[in-house]
C-alpha cells in the first residue's frame, strides 16, 4: 500500500516521463491516488488527484515537469478519504517544502491539533501532509533543515517512509520507520523507493538505510546519518544481480496468470535453494524442540501456514499451530515463552498484523523465524532468520506463486522433521516410502515417489502437468457458474485450508461471495443455502474420497451443482457432476495441487466479469497498517 519514488538528477531536466513510469512501477502495492512534485530552483510544481496512474499522468500533464529533484508517490487511503486535497506529494505552509510518505503516522490526528493550534496551513487529513509540518515546525524554531528533520523523526510515531525536498535546495532527504526503503545510485543521479521494483531499472547500486537514519541525496553521492546523533553512518552500496524480466508480464494479459504459471518453476528454484540452505536444519531442530509451534500468518500466508500445520501433524507427528497474526496477539502471545518457537509467514514481509505479533512474541521470548519472499522487508530483518521463498516478485494482489513456495517449504520442513527427507548427495540409503498416506513418524526414511524420485523433486513437473491438464475445463465451468454471486468451496484435512484460499481468491477477484469451509460443517447450517444449481466446489484429497462423496451426495440431492477436485477416481466421477482431474500424488501434494484449478477459476472468473484480477478493488497488495 502506498509507494514512493524520488530522484535527484545533475541538471535540470524534464522529470515528468521519469516519475509517470516510477509511478507506474509502484501500481502492484495497490493505490487510489497519484501524484507527482518537481523542484526547480525556488519553485516547487505539484500536481495530483484520484485515479489510475495513467488518467492523473495525462489530466494533469506531468510529463511536461521539469527540475532536477522530482518524487512521486501512490496512495492507498487510511487517514483522510481518496480526494486530491489528501492525495500526495504535499507542501508546507508557505510552499517551499514538499514531501510524501508511504505507510502510516498513528499519531496524525493529534500532530494535525498541534500544527493548526501552531498557526501552520494544514491542507488535509492525510498524515503525508504531517510529516511535512513535522519538520515545518522545526524550522520555524530555527533549526538546521537536517536538525529539523531528525526531530520530526522523532515526533512522528507509526510505520512509514517519507521524503522530503525544499526550494532553492539541491538535494532530497528521506528517512523511515518501520517500512521499507530503497536508495539508488546511478550515474549522475541519485533516487529513493519504498521498494526495489521501481529503481532496478534505472540503476542495480542500491543502499537499504535502517530505521533511525537520515539520508541525503545529491546528484552524485549520498550520506547518511544517525538520526540519534547526527553522526555520519558509512554504508556501501550493493549491487542487486535480480532480472527485470519478471516484473513484466511476459506474453500474459495480466501478472495473476502469468504468476500462476510460473509457479513450477519457482518451486524448482525454491526446492534447490532449501537444499542447500544452512538455516533448514536448524529450524527443523527448533521446531522439533519447541515446547509449542506456532504458526502465524494473515490472509493467503495463514491458508499456507494452515496447510503447513496439517503436514507437520500428518507427517512428523508434532502438533502445530496455525493462527491468524492479530489473534495471536490475543490468544496465544500471553501465553508464550523462549521454549516457544514462532514461524511468521508473509508474502511482502511488511503486513502490520504480522510485524506486530512478531513484536509481542519476541517481548515474551518466543524463538522467531520467518518465511517471506520480499528479501530485505523488515520481517527479514526482524526474526532471527526468514527462509526467502524464492518467488521473485508477485505483482498481481491476488498471492498465487508465493502461497505454492509457502506450502512447498512447510512440506519440505515436516519432511525433514519427520526424517522422511534428505537433500539429494545426503541420501542415507533408508527404506523406500511411498507415503501415500499418514506415515508413522521417527522412522529415517526418504520420501520417494514410485519411479524413484525423491516426491519433493516431482512437484514441479505435477503442478505444470495440473495447469495443463485442468486449463480449459476450468474455463468452461467459469462460464458455466459465472451468473452465481454465492458459492461454497469445501475441503478436509490439507485440502480444508485449500478450500479456504480458494475461497478467498474467488472472492478477491470476482466480488462475490465464496466461503471456504471444512465438508462435514457444511450440514450444520451451510445447507439451507442450497438451491437448484447452486455451485459447491469439493477440494479432495485422494485419502478422504469416501467422505467428500457423503458431502457431494448431501447437496446434490438438493440441487447443488457440484464441482470436485481431485484425482481420477469412479466414485468422484459417479457421485458428482463435474469432476476436475489433478494427477496422483499423494495426499500431501494433492492437496498443493488441488489450489491451482482454483486460482485459475478465480481468474477466469474475474476477467469474464469485466474486473482487472491484478487490481481488485479496494485491495493492497501490501498491508502496513492495523
Ligand atoms: C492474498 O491474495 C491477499 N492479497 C492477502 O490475503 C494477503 O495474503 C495478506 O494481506 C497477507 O499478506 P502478506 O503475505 O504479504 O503478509
Amino acid at each position: 500500500m502506498c509507494g514512493i519514488f524520488g530522484i535527484v538528477t545533475q541538471d535540470e531536466q524534464p522529470l515528468g516521463p521519469i516519475l509517470i513510469d516510477a509511478a507506474r512501477r509502484l501500481t502492484y502495492r495497490g493505490y487510489d491516488s497519484v501524484g507527482a512534485a518537481t523542484i526547480s530552483g525556488s519553485k516547487i510544481d505539484l500536481r495530483k488527484d484520484v485515479g489510475k496512474v495513467e488518467d492523473v499522468a495525462a489530466r494533469y500533464n506531468f510529463a511536461e515537469m521539469t527540475g532536477s529533484r522530482g518524487m512521486t508517490q501512490l496512495r492507498w487511503a487510511t487517514f483522510g478519504e481518496p480526494s486530491q486535497v489528501n492525495s500526495q506529494p504535499h507542501l508546507d505552509s508557505n510552499g517551499d517544502m514538499v514531501g510524501a510518505h508511504n505507510g502510516n503516522v498513528v499519531n496524525n490526528v493529534e500532530l494535525r491539533k498541534e500544527f493548526i493550534a501552531e498557526g501552520m496551513t494544514v491542507r488535509s487529513q492525510n498524515d503525508g501532509e504531517t510529516c511535512v509540518h513535522a519538520v515545518e515546525r522545526y524550522i520555524k524554531r530555527g533549526y538546521e533543515f537536517i536538525d529539523a528533520i531528525r526531530l520530526a523523526y522523532g515526533d512522528l510515531q507509526g510505520d512509514y517512509a517519507f521524503v522530503i525536498g525544499r526550494a532553492n535546495d539541491d538535494k532530497l532527504y528521506a528517512f523511515k520507520k518501520g517500512s521499507g526503503m530503497v536508495i539508488g545510485i546511478g550515474d549522475g543521479f541519485t533516487c529513493l523507493s519504498s521498494d526495489l521494483p521501481s529503481i532496478l531499472p534505472l540503476t542495480r547500486n542500491v543502499i537499504r538505510p535502517q530505521d533511525g537514519e537520515i539520508v541525503t541525496l545529491w546528484a552524485d553521492r549520498v550520506e547518511v546519518r544517525s538520526v540519534k546523533d547526527g553522526k555520519i553512518i558509512q554504508r556501501m552500496p550493493e549491487t542487486v544481480t535480480e532480472s527485470m524480466d519478471t516484473v513484466q508480464k511476459g506474453g500474459y494479459p495480466h501478472f495473476m496468470l502469468k504468476e500462476i504459471h510460473e509457479q513450477a518453476q519457482v518451486a524448482r528454484e525454491l526446492i534447490h535453494l532449501l537444499d542447500g540452505s544452512p538455516d533448514v536444519q536448524l529450524l527443523v531442530e527448533k521446531m522439533k524442540s519447541a515446547r509449542h509451534l506456532y504458526l502465524i500468518g494473515c490472509g493467503t500466508s495463514y491458508h499456507a501456514a494452515s496447510v503447513g500445520s496439517v503436514y507437520i501433524a500428518q507427517l512428523a507427528g508434532r502438533a502445530a499451530i496455525p493462527v491468524l497474526a492479530p489473534q495471536f496477539i490475543a490468544q496465544y502471545a500471553p501465553a508464550v515463552g523462549y521454549e516457544d518457537v514462532g514461524i511468521f509467514v508473509s508474502q511482502s514481509g511488511e503486513t502490520k498484523d504480522v510485524l506486530n505479533a512478531l513484536e509481542a512474541a519476541e517481548k515474551r521470548g518466543m524463538a522467531c523465524y520467518g518465511l517471506a519472499n520480499v528479501v530485505g522487508s523488515t520481517l527479514t530483518k526482524a526474526t532471527s532468520f526468514c527462509l526467502p521463498l524464492c518467488c521473485g516478485y508477485e505483482i498481481s494482489v491476488p498471492a498465487t506463486k508465493t502461497f505454492t513456495n509457502q506450502v512447498v517449504t512447510f512440506l519440505y520442513l515436516a519432511y525433514r522433521m519427520a526424517g522422511l527427507d534428505t537433500p539429494p548427495g545426503l541420501d542415507t540409503g533408508f527404506a523406500h516410502s511411498t507415503n501415500g498416506g499418514y506415515p508413522s513418524t521417527g522412522s529415517r526414511q526418504r520420501s520417494t515417489t514410485s519411479s524413484g524420485r525423491r516426491a519433493l523433486d516431482s512437484i514441479p513437473d505435477l503442478m505444470e502437468q495440473t495447469i495443463e491438464m485442468v486449463g480449459p475445463q476450468i474455463e468452461a465451468i467459469a462460464k458455466d457458474i459465472n451468473e452465481w454471486n454465492d458459492m461454497y468451496c469445501l475441503g478436509y484435512g490439507a485440502t480444508y485450508p485449500i478450500a479456504l484460499e480458494g475461497a478467498l481468491k474467488l472472492k478477491e477477484i470476482t466480488y462475490a461471495h465464496c466461503e471456504g469451509m471444512l465438508s462435514t460443517e457444511f450440514k450444520h447450517g451451510p445447507l439451507s443455502a442450497v438451491s437448484k444449481g447452486f455451485p459447491i466446489v469439493f477440494v479432495a484429497g485422494p485419502n478422504d474420497v469416501p467422505l467428500i462423496i457423503s458431502g457431494i451426495n448431501e447437496v446434490k440431492v438438493r440441487g447443488a451443482r457440484t464441482i470436485t477436485i481431485g484425482e481420477e477416481d469412479a466414485r468422484l466421477r459417479a457421485n458428482g457432476d463435474d469432476l476436475v482431474v489433478i494427477p496422483k500424488s499423494d495426499a500431501q501434494i494433492s492437496a498443493l495441487l488441488g489450489v491451482l484449478p482454483l486460482q485459475l477459476l478465480s481468474y477466469h472468473m474475474s476477467v469474464m466479469r469485466g474486473f482487472d484480477p491484478d487490481f481488485p478493488r479496494n485491495l493492497s497488495k501490501t498491508l502496513t497498517v492495523d
